[in-house]
């Protein structure tokens, strides 16, 4: 394409007043097209009226135009690599965009901090610890997306949205743990290779597809389900808050990498055994987690509050977590349309107590 100049001789008309009134009388976009508020106010729903709720699944376009413009036949071509609207897609996608922007909260503001109680030293330095890993592994939720984000094509313009609320309520993440680490006398404590192993599969993952079931289908499934424990293995009111809301915002994640593979298998069950192979290379993160001594440890000391007592446990308290971990990791699975019983290649140990065996081993 031409580099654009200035078009001066237009200048020179309108000067005089003879204006093009091109985008005023001959425009081929929708006309009259009025979209009415809902009782919540003007979704993204509400304005998929007309041709503008059309989602193409192959645009022909690659340009940051909006979907239902009359676009320049100029437009440059921007480079997006994800051209296919499976590809990022999901039924959901819209409503999870207009929750997502309603239930933001302050990590500053909404976290009732003074009234964090002096806690035993062993209590604090356990929740310390468990802050230290979720203050690290939710980073990866934002980096992900914003390095796939550009790549995307504007037709799909709301699955960019409902991402980019993802990169704000993973900041919000990373901040809430780091500050609980800070405002109780404990500090940060260990950060873990294994842990950082995981990240990288998720950052290097060759495709969007890739890193999407190991993200927002495995990796925050994991932590979703220790927020959901998180009434369990609170210390105080203010951590139970901190893990109430963290939870909303992972729910909306996860149910977007949920209905996302499902959209995606939906469109092209050929890609299952591709999407199979990704996990069996993410699930080994699942072991790893619970034999990991700064995670099984933190958590079996919140659960019994004291060092007797979870001595006392065992692995009685991760155990349970382990299991729920996998439980509602094989629920996501089966609602993607991508059953994995019988086919999680991690030791049989760490499926004890779960439903993974059953099916056919692949
Ligand atoms: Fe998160
Ligand atoms: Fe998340």
């Amino acid at each position: 394409m031409a580099q654009a100049s200035a078009d001066l001789d237009y200048a020179r008309k309108a000067r005089e007043g003879r204006f093009d009134w091109g985008w005023l009388r001959d425009t081929g976009s929708e006309w009259g097209v009025r979209a009415k508020p809902s009782r919540v106010g003007l979704t993204l729903r509400d304005i998929s009226v007309g041709t503008y709720g059309d989602v193409p699944d192959d645009p022909p376009r690659r340009t940051m135009a909006p979907r239902g413009a009359d676009v320049d036949p100029d437009v440059p071509d921007m480079g997006y690599t994800i051209n296919t609207k499976a590809e990022v897609w999901s039924d959901n996608v819209l409503d999870l965009y207009e929750e997502a922007v309603s239930r933001q909260w302050s990590a500053t503001r909404d976290i009732p901090w003074s009234e964090l109680p002096e806690l035993d030293p062993d209590i604090e330095h356990a929740m310390c610890q468990l802050c230290t890993v979720l203050s690290e592994v939710e980073m990866v939720a934002a980096d992900f997306p914003a390095k796939w984000l550009w790549q995307i094509n504007h037709d799909f313009v709301e699955a960019k949205m409902f991402l980019c609320t993802q990169v704000m309520d993973e900041a919000r993440h990373t901040e809430v743990f780091r500050k609980r680490a800070l405002a109780n006398g404990g500090g940060l404590g260990k950060a873990k290779a294994v842990v950082e192993q995981f990240l990288k599969l998720i950052l290097d993952a060759r495709s969007y597809d890739e890193g999407s079931a190991l993200m927002h289908l495995l990796g925050e499934g994991i932590v979703l389900s220790v927020f959901r424990a998180g009434e369990l293995i609170a210390p105080s009111p203010v951590e139970k808050r901190i893990f109430r809301l963290c939870m909303q915002d992972e729910a909306r994640h996860v149910a977007y990498g949920t209905m996302h593979l499902r959209y995606r298998l939906s469109r092209d069950p050929s890609l299952a055994e591709d999407f199979h192979a990704y996990l069996d290379q993410g699930e080994e993160i699942i072991s790893m987690l619970f034999t990991t001594p700064e995670v099984v440890e933190p958590v079996t000391l919140l659960l019994t509050g004291d060092v007797k007592a979870a001595e006392g446990l065992g692995l009685g308290g991760a155990d349970l977590l382990r299991t729920r971990v996998i439980e509602e990791y094989l629920q996501r699975c089966d609602h993607a349309g991508l059953p994995r019983r019988g086919r999680m290649r991690i030791p049989a140990e760490m499926l004890e107590g779960t439903t993974a065996a059953e099916g056919t081993v692949a």
